[in-house]
Formats: structure tokens, C-alpha cells, sequence
């Protein structure tokens, strides 16, 4: 157990305390390790662990530590993915890192929510003015963050020419892989990984040009399929062949990265893990509702953006799945019509109705903790758990 502990504190630089260098640990240290898979030369990493998050310091940090920090940049205009890639960059150093878009195909061509906005029926109109008076929710601030801008042709133009000009190692592709985008990231240098809910998503990613998966379960945050993660990561890794697959959807523990290489995947893509992390800095209410919830306190709901997306249970989600409530529309006409209500909901703290895209693995979130804490307790977790299997599997010879 010693000697795993002490791998473990080498492989993560030895360090839980808040990144102090270019790259956490000493700056000696090589890459590769106890943990290290063949994804890992991909990249350079010490560990296959790879982090999603909207929240670049935890991006930042969790490269720091050895693993590559994605952010997820959906939301965000071109401008200020440049910016915002240039600070990840500031942060992490030489160290990997990489980039989320979803590029749904259908959107609309251009950014005009107030042409989508005289499309809404009045019905679902209604259904909204009538959240804003059940909760006694303000009028919003501002245009909420899905409403800011419309998820257009237009926009995701110029979010992929941001992407484009940056220096990140990885693209990580939520929905949706343009052909031309991804020929253009390759000739760069940058790799391509897509997000997979079925083998046959997986076959497709990678006649597109995929140079790694991941096979994200139905246990997992956000834009999750019907398929649960112990039944998908094989068959996703059985359809992949020589391409790499991270595991994804409820790891949140060592057990779990050790479980995801056991069913042949060569890492884990990790997101829910990170939300309650100091550099998250998610708000107080929102760690309060985490921290109670169980496994069962999560929904799949299409009313956040019109297309299915795992949540914490909220009165948001019991009223969209009332009987007498209208059903969601498709996105970006969800987004439309919702998008300043959530704004407001989180800008005037309206509790009951206050939520957060998380997986069912929200049962492992107890604490607050930094990053490098979570991340050296995930490599350490991994390693028992992997010595532990040894062990067990050698006791019954
Ligand atoms: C708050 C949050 C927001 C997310 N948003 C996106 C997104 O914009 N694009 C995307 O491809 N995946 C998104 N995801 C999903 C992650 O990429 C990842 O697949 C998922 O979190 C893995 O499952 P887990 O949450 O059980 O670890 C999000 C996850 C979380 C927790």
C-alpha cells in the first residue's frame, strides 16, 4: 500500500498544494509514470486523466498536474475564446490543453434571436410568464447566457477560426465534427476527440477523422444518450480499433478510472468531478445543492436547450415535466425561449428553481477541495484500486 501511495505522490508531482511553476512538481519530472497509458504519449501526459470544464483555472490546473484540462467554450463568443485561450495558455505553461465546441448541424444561419423570437408559440410563451410569476422571478439584468448570442452557422464560424488560431494540443468536438474544421486542426497539429454515446457515433467519428474518443454514458453531465457507461465503454472501444477511448459518465473516483481501463479504455474524461474544486467557484447555493444530492437527484431534461442534458432535479425540471406543461422545443428555439429566465433565475438566486448540469456521480461530491487535491487523490484512488484487483485476482489462485 506504501509503495502505491508513493507512486502515486510521484506520479502527481507530489504535490496537493496550489501550482507554483510552469508545471506542477519538480520541474524535472518525467513524463509518462505508473499510470501512464498509450494516450498519454499523445500528448505528453504523466496521467491519461482529462478534465472538461467551463472554468479555466481548473483547466489550467488539472494539465498542471499532469492530465490535460479542456474548456468548454460553447457559450463564448470568438473574441473572447481568444482571449480566454491565451490566459489557459498563460496558466498552464507548456503543459497540454485543449478546447470544447458543440457544432450541432441544423442551427440557424445567422445571429438573430429576435427572428427566432417571433417564431415561439404563444403557448410555451405563456408557460415561461407564468415561471416568472409562480417564483416571483425579477425581470433579468441582461441577456442570459444563452441569449446572449444564438447558436448560428455565423457564430460557430468564428468560434472555430478562434480555435483555429490557437495554440491548444486538443479539440475536443461535443456535437457535431465539420469536416473542413477538423482537416484544418489536423494540419495544425491539433488533435481531434469526440464525445460518443454509441458505437455508431464512435464508427462515424472516426471515418471523420477522430484521432481519440470518448465514450460519455448515460450516467455522465450534460448532452448524455440512453446508454450507461459500463455497457458503452466496451463497445465503444470494441468499434474504435486502434483509436484511443477515454471512459466517461460517473468517474469520479479512483475505482472508477481504474474500472474504465479494465474495460479497455486508456484514460477517463472526467467533468462533474471538478465542480466542487476552489477554482470552480461554483455559487454557495449550488455546492449546498451538490454536496445533498444523491445518485437518484439527477434528471435528463430537454428544457435547459432543447436537446437532452443531464441536471441536478430542480423545480425547473419538475415543472417542465408536469403534465400540463408544453413540451421543449428544439434547440436553438429552446434556448430562445428560456435562456434570459435561467439568466435571471441565477442572477436573483431563485433558489428552488437554481440547478446545474451534473452526472450521477454527483454522490462523490462531500467537499470543497482544490484541484491538485482532487486530482493527486483521484491517482492515488487509482492505483489502490488497480493493486487492489491484483490482489484479489492472485488470492483466488
Ligand atoms: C457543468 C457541465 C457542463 C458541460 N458542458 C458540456 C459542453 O458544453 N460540451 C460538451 O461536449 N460536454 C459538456 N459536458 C460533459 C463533459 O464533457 C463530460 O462528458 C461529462 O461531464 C462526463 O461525465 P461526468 O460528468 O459524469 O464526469 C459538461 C459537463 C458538465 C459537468
Amino acid at each position: 500500500m506504501e509503495t502505491i501511495r508513493s507512486a502515486a505522490k510521484a506520479a502527481t508531482g507530489g504535490g496537493t498544494s496550489a501550482p507554483t511553476g510552469p508545471r506542477d512538481g519538480p520541474p524535472d519530472t518525467p513524463r509518462g509514470g505508473p499510470l501512464a497509458t498509450p494516450v498519454c504519449a499523445l500528448f505528453g501526459l504523466r496521467q491519461p486523466i482529462f478534465a472538461f470544464s467551463h472554468s479555466i483555472p481548473v483547466a489550467a490546473a488539472v494539465s498542471r498536474c499532469g492530465g490535460l484540462g479542456t474548456y468548454g467554450a460553447t457559450r463564448r463568443t470568438p473574441q473572447e475564446i481568444r482571449d480566454e485561450l491565451a490566459l489557459l495558455r498563460r496558466l498552464a505553461g507548456d503543459a497540454p490543453i485543449g478546447v470544447n465546441l458543440v457544432l450541432p448541424p441544423g442551427m440557424p444561419e445567422d445571429d438573430d434571436p429576435d427572428a427566432i423570437e417571433r417564431e415561439l408559440p404563444e403557448r410555451h410563451k405563456a408557460f415561461v410568464r407564468g415561471l416568472y410569476d409562480k417564483y416571483s422571478v425579477p425581470p433579468p439584468k441582461r441577456r442570459g447566457m444563452r441569449t446572449r448570442f444564438l447558436r448560428s452557422n455565423e457564430i460557430a464560424r468564428g468560434q472555430m477560426e478562434a480555435v483555429l488560431e490557437s495554440d491548444v494540443e486538443l479539440v475536443a468536438c461535443g456535437i457535431g465534427m465539420p469536416a473542413d474544421f477538423v482537416e484544418r486542426c489536423k494540419r495544425s497539429g491539433k488533435r481531434i476527440l469526440a464525445l460518443c454515446g454509441s458505437p455508431k457515433h464512435a464508427r462515424r467519428a472516426i471515418d471523420s477523422g477522430a484521432d481519440l474518443l470518448v465514450a460519455q454514458g448515460h450516467d455522465s453531465a450534460a448532452h448524455t444518450g440512453p446508454i450507461g457507461t459500463f455497457s458503452l465503454v466496451p463497445q465503444v472501444v470494441e468499434a474504435a480499433g486502434d483509436v484511443p477511448v477515454l471512459a466517461a459518465g460517473g468517474v469520479m473516483t479512483g475505482r472508477h478510472v481504474a474500472a474504465g481501463l479494465a474495460l479497455g479504455a486508456q484514460g477517463a474524461w472526467t467533468g462533474s468531478l471538478w465542480l466542487a474544486t476552489d477554482e470552480y467557484a461554483i455559487h454557495p447555493l449550488l455546492l449546498k445543492k451538490l454536496i445533498a444530492a444523491g445518485s437518484d437527484d439527477t434528471v435528463v431534461t430537454r428544457s435547459e436547450s432543447g436537446k437532452t442534458f443531464r441536471q441536478l432535479r430542480s423545480a425547473w425540471s419538475d415543472e417542465w415535466s408536469a403534465p400540463d406543461a408544453p413540451r421543449p422545443l428544439a434547440m436553438p428555439y429552446q434556448d430562445v425561449l428560456v435562456g434570459d429566465l435561467l439568466g435571471a433565475i441565477d442572477d436573483h438566486e431563485i433558489e428552488p428553481l437554481m440547478h446545474y448540469a451534473v452526472g450521477q456521480g454527483v454522490a462523490w461530491i462531500r467537499d470543497r477541495r482544490p484541484v491538485a487535491e482532487v486530482y493527486a487523490r483521484l491517482v492515488e484512488e487509482t492505483l489502490a484500486a488497480l493493486g487492489a484487483v491484483a490482489a484479489l485476482a492472485g488470492g483466488a489462485r
